[in-house]
């Protein structure tokens, strides 16, 4: 296992939706592994697999960051099939160091997936791990937190990127350390 880089939004392979998983090999195991670690050197809640620069429609979520060892839930080729009510709360990213906004979205949600072992999974999802799990699907229909911004805190959000990357102060990836708190 290895902790790998988590990629900075504006890398396009962030806004590009990822390809479904076709058959789980080692390799692909061996990513999921990858992004367990870098998840949890991050103390992140969630990371989907384009964030370390693997287009595949692949995600871990966790949103007792690295607590309980029950709450690690891997699901590929995950998909939403129902969605209902609305919340809102304070968002992080991996891939927007330091930035964290609020975000509207569903209350609950229904997602199936596959697991590793090929199994078929349905999940359900409410307040904050239903946020969690929406947040990385997001992630890999190549849809970043930014884009689930109202217009107005958006421009501020990029006005706030365009003046750190100016001052030499937005990386382009980020090589996870144990400093970080709770960002998907
Ligand atoms: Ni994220």
């Amino acid at each position: 296992m290895a902790v790998r880089a988590i990629v900075v939004y504006p890398h396009p392979v962030l806004t590009t939706p990822t390809r479904e998983v076709e058959t789980v090999d080692d390799d692909l195991r061996a990513l999921v592994n990858d992004m367990i670690e870098t998840m949890r050197a991050e103390r992140g809640v969630g990371l989907a697999a384009n964030q370390v620069g693997q287009s595949v429609r692949l995600m871990v979520v966790d949103v007792s960051a690295g607590e309980d060892p029950e709450a690690l839930t891997v699901l590929v080729n995950p998909r939403v099939v129902e969605t209902s009510g609305r919340q809102n709360g304070e968002e992080g990213c991996l891939s927007f160091p330091g930035i964290f906004e609020n975000i509207t979205r569903p209350q609950r949600v229904v997602v199936e997936a596959t697991r590793l072992d090929g199994q078929s999974v349905r999940v359900e999802g409410e307040d904050f791990f239903a946020r969690a799990l929406l947040h990385e699907i997001d992630h890999l229909d190549g849809i970043v937190f930014l884009q689930r911004m109202s217009p107005l805190k958006r421009r501020l959000v990029q006005r706030q990127i365009r003046r750190l990357k100016q001052a030499g102060q937005w990386p382009e990836s980020v090589m996870p350390d144990a400093t970080a708190s709770t960002e998907g």
